[in-house]
């Protein structure tokens, strides 16, 4: 049935107000038909009774054969065992105890109270701590927050040089964080910070916290090198939903965050997206439009366009949140489906000035979810006494504020779709709430789409795939420190790796541009110049 409504009348019809997490989410400018919502009922039913049971503690992760407690994180009460309660009641509590400590200097560093955090994490270990640390820094921060995420060495120098003009090392509170304890791109991370405490004459392990997974490889070192404090990461909570467990909370603890308004936001978000009806639940209704925007193929793409400087970084939250949890080859009958929902954004108005050309009369392949904050920022804060205006009565975020509507406007004009979420005002409630709004959201859509939404086998093969290159590699220098020269091809026979010539060579190019491996390359011929130690 095709949609007859004025805009009018469907933004008034279809808008989800939820006051009690100050939030309204907007479908109007989706040009599903009068009669979709219906249609989706008893598809959005069984979804619902899905994440009903995800929540009571069934094994949602078949894969791994893992509960999915997430939710639990905000509402330890719906964990389903005492133990469970206890472990994530007792977690925050000592978080707020050591970070309480570190605050009054009863736990300093070398150098005297610590006023850096270097948060040392990848992936779901980092993008949801580097979100909130961006989203809610003000200048009254009990700390400044660094990090490692990756294993560049040249991008660990650059934060290490930041560090250094910040009160340095000896004042810098290290929070190394896996939950599997084994990521090699965090382990690097915490061996080239320890070796920068090495060289500046201070012991790492008095400067080192780890958030980790009992027993793992990363937990053994924390142990055996007696750092200064370990908190858990629980098997039932994934790498990108686990903001709201220690990995997200301590570092925001730390740099003097609310974390308690952090967790009731998502816990109160958690409240609305559980109702049964798609209309009143906004979570419901995102998962909806994705499923109408892409024909539950993922056939659009989401661009992520927030008004607000200080949610730049949600679309890379986003990015993996939605990613890494639909992008799947299987669904869960183990038919080939090729799932997922591509994510990518950054921030407005910003973004008028580049790719929204394309989205307003380019290839129409997506649907923007606009994200618009009321509040322009905090009057009164960090000197803040005035409203910035520009023209006589238009204020500078009048000006941001218009961009909105007008991208909006014009992108509806030309058929494009767009949701909007519109939130009271950006602090650590309304941040937990949005953090639970998409996790709800693709909780749901992967059940509309029927796949497992908690595992990441492409993520464990990427993981794989390097340490096939690594140990080629370990052969190669092997081959040459005997003596042996020649060219990627004759070393990859001579080393009983001819079905592999390529990655030898890609090898012996980065060997090559690397003095620390002493390895020489004659030659102008890129793929044909010799190789010998050197
Ligand atoms: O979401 C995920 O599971 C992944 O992105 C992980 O967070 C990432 O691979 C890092 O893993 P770990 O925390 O075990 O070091």
């Amino acid at each position: 049935m095709a949609n007859t409504l004025s805009a009018w009348d469907r933004y008034k019809k279809y808008l989800c107000v939820c006051p009690s997490v100050g939030m309204t989410v907007d479908s109007s400018r989706m040009n599903f038909g009068e009669d979709y919502l219906g249609k989706m009922t008893p598809a959005l039913e069984k979804a619902f009774g899905a994440m009903d049971r995800l929540e009571a503690g069934a094994i949602a992760n078949p894969d791994e054969k893992r509960m999915v407690g997430h939710y639990w994180l905000r509402d330890a009460e719906r964990a389903p065992t005492a133990e469970l309660r206890a472990a994530i009641t007792g977690t925050v509590e000592k978080i707020k105890r050591f970070v309480g400590e570190v605050h009054a200097g009863k736990r300093a560093g070398q150098g005297g109270k610590f006023t850096n955090v270097l948060v040392v994490g990848i992936g779901g270990s980092a993008l949801g701590p580097q979100f909130v640390a961006d989203a809610l820094t003000t200048a009254g921060d009990k700390m400044r927050v660094f990090f490692f995420d990756n294993t560049d060495p040249d991008g660990m120098d650059r934060e290490l040089a930041r560090i250094s003009l910040a009160d340095g090392l000896s004042k810098t509170l290290v929070v190394v964080i896996s939950k599997s304890g084994g990521t090699k791109e965090t382990r690097n991370g915490m061996l080239a910070a320890a070796a920068a405490y090495k060289v500046a004459g201070l012991s790492f392990a008095k400067h080192a916290v780890a958030v980790t997974g009992e027993g793992s490889e990363l937990d053994k070192v924390a142990v055996s090198e007696g750092w200064l404090e370990r908190f858990p990461m629980w098997d039932w909570v994934g790498g990108r939903t686990s903001v709201t467990s220690a990995v997200g909370l301590l570092p925001a603890a730390l740099q003097g965050l609310d974390i308690d308004a952090l967790l009731a936001g998502a816990r109160e978000m958690d409240g609305v997206t559980r109702v049964h009806d798609a209309k009143k639940n906004p979570a419901a209704m995102l998962a909806l439009m994705w499923y109408h925007a892409g024909c539950g193929k993922g056939l659009k793409d989401m661009v992520v366009l927030p008004y607000k400087d200080r949610l730049l970084l949600f679309s890379r939250y986003l990015q993996q949140l939605v990613m890494e949890s639909l992008g799947k080859e299987k669904d869960l009958a183990g038919n080939v489906v090729l799932q997922g929902i591509a994510v990518y954004g950054n921030k407005g108005s910003t973004d008028q000035h580049a790719y929204v050309q394309q989205l307003r009369e380019g290839i129409n392949n997506f649907f923007v979810t606009f994200i618009e904050v009321l509040k322009d920022r905090a009057v009164g804060d960090a000197g803040n006494s005035a409203a910035m205006i520009v023209e006589p009565d238009v204020t500078s975020g009048d000006y941001l504020h218009g961009f909105f509507q007008g991208t909006r406007s014009a992108l509806a004009e030309k058929g494009r779709e767009s949701l909007t979420i519109t939130v009271d005002e950006l602090n650590a409630k309304t941040i937990g709430g949005l953090i639970a709004l998409f996790e709800r959201a693709v909780g749901l859509y992967a059940e509309l789409v029927g796949i497992n939404a908690y595992h990441q086998p492409g993520v464990e093969a990427g993981k794989k795939a390097a340490g096939v290159v690594i140990a080629l590699q370990l052969k190669v220098l092997k081959h040459l420190r005997s003596g042996k020269s020649g060219t990627a091809e004759e070393i990859a026979t001579a080393i009983g790796a001819a079905g592999e010539v390529e990655t030898v060579h890609l090898t012996l190019r980065h060997l090559a541009a690397n003095p620390e491996h002493k390895v020489a390359a004659s030659g102008t011929d890129v793929v044909g110049c010799v190789y010998r130690a050197g």
